[in-house]
């Protein structure tokens, strides 16, 4: 055992389940929440010519800057490895291939140096990074919109989620990744979309609302994906497409804002007179006509609104290394033999019992 006080965690996080090769050194002290450094190398370049990310070009990309990138960040938060108190890699979901590499790295820094390894579920990282800048308790209900996933989750504690809702075809971070294409914007098309409709007009296309009127709490994209790839071919000038990305951004917007309308009633019957959170995270968080509208409906319903700094929305490992050492703090540690899942749903009662994507091959979707 360290002789430092134990109220004070400082944690090496690795992220590599996609596209970013990541780490970040962050320290847990007395509630409150430092972050030592953070470096994302990201392999947007690798991927563009392709138009997405090509797994086998992600694993050998994250092979050859985990080093550096590690190197880095603990140089960056001037610590060695003695002063860390235990070392978090993401395990899944995500790419396998890539996960491999940044677990392997975190378990061979925590067998060279007898640290504990915490094995980190990637989603649980997004929910837990609004706490990297902000002081938010739990429990809150969350909107976790990325590439991959969307989902509203009561987050009751450390590694306690119960699913509300999820997409029943595409994630938001998808609809937004494959409109762009359609629209002629690079890879990754969210950001690139929210630029371009700036100077757009959201009400002038008409897009399809998906599932109004539903009582539960699921997405859908697919409709509004067929609609605009249909107004997409018939564009006639720059600013009909600065207009279809704009109206494109707010029904995305429009039904995240929906859906969690839902979620906020549910949670909000089941928690009768105790305090309201409501947090968005995820890549999709960043956005900021996404943010407006979910704060809007947020404070509508009496909930506290929070979303994470914009630079910890999309993928990075701070909040791997917070997950971590809110994980330490309360003994979660997990062994040398921990495996890298592809998949690895926040709630696995609901992914099993009630799935919204049917199982895969290798087990329940997220
Ligand atoms: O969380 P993230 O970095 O990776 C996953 O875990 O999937 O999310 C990436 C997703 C991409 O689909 C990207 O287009 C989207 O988040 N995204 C945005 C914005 N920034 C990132 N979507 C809309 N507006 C943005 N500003
Ligand atoms: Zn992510």
């Amino acid at each position: 055992m360290k002789d430092r006080p134990q109220s004070q965690l400082t944690v090496l996080g690795i992220e590599t389940s996609c596209d970013e090769t990541a780490a970040a050194v962050v320290r847990v002290a007395g509630g409150g929440v430092e972050v030592l450094s953070s470096v994302v190398a990201s392999q947007i370049a690798d991927h563009a010519p392709f138009g997405g990310v090509v797994p086998e070009i992600a694993a050998r990309a994250h092979v050859e800057a985990i080093e550096a990138v590690i190197a880095k960040a603990m140089n960056d938060a001037g610590v060695d490895f003695d002063g860390l108190d235990g070392v978090a890699a993401t395990a899944g979901p995500g790419l396998v291939g890539g996960v491999m590499v940044g677990l392997s790295a975190g378990k061979a820094i925590a067998l060279a140096r007898g640290l504990p390894l915490i094995a980190i579920n990637h989603l649980e990282g997004h929910a837990v990074s609004v706490r990297l800048t902000e002081a938010v308790d739990y429990p809150f209900l969350l909107l976790l919109v990325s590439g991959g996933h969307c989902q509203l989750l009561a987050v009751d504690g450390v590694g306690a989620c119960r699913r509300l809702g999820s997409t029943i075809d595409d994630a938001a971070g998808e609809a937004f990744d494959k409109i762009a294409k359609t629209l002629g914007l690079p890879y990754p098309g969210g950001p690139a979309l929210e630029r371009l409709a700036e100077g757009g007009d959201p009400d002038a296309f008409p897009l399809p609302r998906a599932l109004l009127g539903r009582k539960d709490c699921d997405f859908s994209f697919s409709g509004l994906k067929t609609a605009a790839a249909r107004l997409a071919e018939r564009l006639e000038s720059e600013q009909e497409r600065r207009d279809l990305a704009a109206a494109v951004q707010g029904a995305i917007a429009r039904q995240l804002a929906e859906r969690s309308d839902r979620a906020m009633a549910i949670y909000a019957h089941e928690r009768a007179g105790r305090d309201l959170r409501f947090v968005v995270a995820g890549g999709v968080a960043a956005n900021r006509t996404v943010r407006q509208a979910l704060e809007t409906t947020a404070r509508a319903r009496g909930f506290t609104f929070a979303a994470p700094a914009l630079g910890y929305c999309t993928d990075n490992a701070a909040m791997i290394a917070l997950a971590g050492a809110e994980r330490l703090a309360l003994g979660l540690t997990d062994g040398l033999d921990a495996v890298a899942r592809p998949r690895w749903p926040l709630d696995e009662a609901a992914a099993r019992d009630n799935p919204t994507h049917l199982p895969g091959r290798k087990g329940a979707k997220a």
